[in-house]
């Protein structure tokens, strides 16, 4: 299997690599004065089975120019099969028409991303769980939230104290064990809830509850000032927000203002992709949460890092799926 990746994302395409056994095959993406990018792949692929790393944030038209000339090029060197590891699939939040006039960008993406020959694609975490069936080629939709599971058991939330590591073994899909309770999963708002039941699941079936959001979509402003009526028990002391994605960190540090108005003191954030916008850095550092939990299905630049940030990867749960 020979595996390249484009410049979003290599240090999570060496980590797949690593785990395959083998190194990244050496490519070469040379940029004209005028911004062009011409790609040439270095290495052999007649009847190989080849894999392309390329994430799209940040800079999401690059990358995905980038993602469909590697493609092309492996297609056209004699690649047996290509797969497509796309970790965060950009412009996945553009996938109907919210207002009069709009494209649907997302399907203009998958369109091309289909013309270019790749034999199936690989993603986490969509921000709906419709966008695979728009696809006409084989997709892989995995998740991070088994990675948040075993985090949230192993930490200082209520879990170190309930486990041994032959349990961990044990319950690595679905945890048996006594229900948490003095603990809530919180969606941010309504559009996560499915994610917040499998995790709930995941957890043993732990409580959650979902924030009423609405955001205006012109200038992006958030209002978070109530939970779903399945609701929130008053009471409850810790608090853990899921999500899909971070982008400015304004739905985060709504949810965790109406959570500490709620009476909660201890809350962990954990969000597959850190897309980090504007001025994310400042807000996530400054909200009311303890901890924030991402992926590396982006690359964080150093200057967008900051304490309360944890980078978990996904790497293993990629390269699972690869070997399959
Ligand atoms: C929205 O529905 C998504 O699940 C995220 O909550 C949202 O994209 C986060 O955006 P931001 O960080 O800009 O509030």
């Amino acid at each position: 299997m020979k595996v390249f990746s484009g410049s979003s994302n290599k240090p999570l395409a060496g980590k797949i690599a690593h785990l395959l056994n083998t190194k990244l095959s050496p490519l070469e993406i040379f940029i004209f004065p005028d911004g062009e990018r011409r790609i040439t792949i270095e290495e052999r692929v007649v009847d190989e089975d080849v894999v392309i790393v390329q994430t799209t944030s940040p800079d999401p038209d690059t990358s995905y120019m980038e993602l469909f000339f590697l493609v092309d090029a492996a297609k056209r060197s004699g690649a047996k099969n290509i797969t497509a590891v796309v970790p965060y699939l950009g412009y996945q939040r553009q996938d109907h028409v919210f207002r009069d006039g709009e494209a649907v960008s997302l399907e203009v993406i998958i369109k091309t991303l289909e013309s270019t020959g790749m034999d199936r694609l690989i993603t986490l975490d969509l921000h709906s769980i419709k966008i695979p069936e728009l696809f006409k080629i084989p997709i892989l939709h995995l998740s991070a939230l088994p990675i948040f599971a075993k985090k949230i058991r192993s930490s200082a939330l209520g879990w170190s104290d309930r486990k041994t590591d032959q349990q961990e073994n044990r319950n690595q899909k679905t945890d048996n064990r006594e229900p948490i309770t003095d603990c809530i999963l919180i969606s941010p708002d309504m559009g996560g809830i499915r994610r917040i039941k499998i995790l709930s699941e995941l957890l043993g079936n732990m409580p959650f509850a979902a924030v009423v959001k609405d955001r205006d979509l012109s200038s992006g402003d958030i209002v978070s000032n109530k939970f779903d009526e399945n609701g929130f028990r008053k009471g409850i002391k810790k608090a853990m927000i899921v999500d899909d994605m971070i982008s400015t960190g304004k739905t985060i540090s709504a949810a965790c203002d109406l959570l500490i108005e709620n009476g909660v003191e201890e809350i962990l954030v954990f969000a597959t992709h850190p897309v980090f916008s504007n001025d994310a850095k400042n807000i996530l550092q400054n909200c009311r949460a303890n901890k924030i939990y991402v992926t590396d299905t982006i690359k964080i630049p150093e200057k967008s890092k900051f304490s309360k940030l944890e980078v978990l990867s996904v790497a293993e749960e990629i390269y699972k799926n690869l070997k399959i």
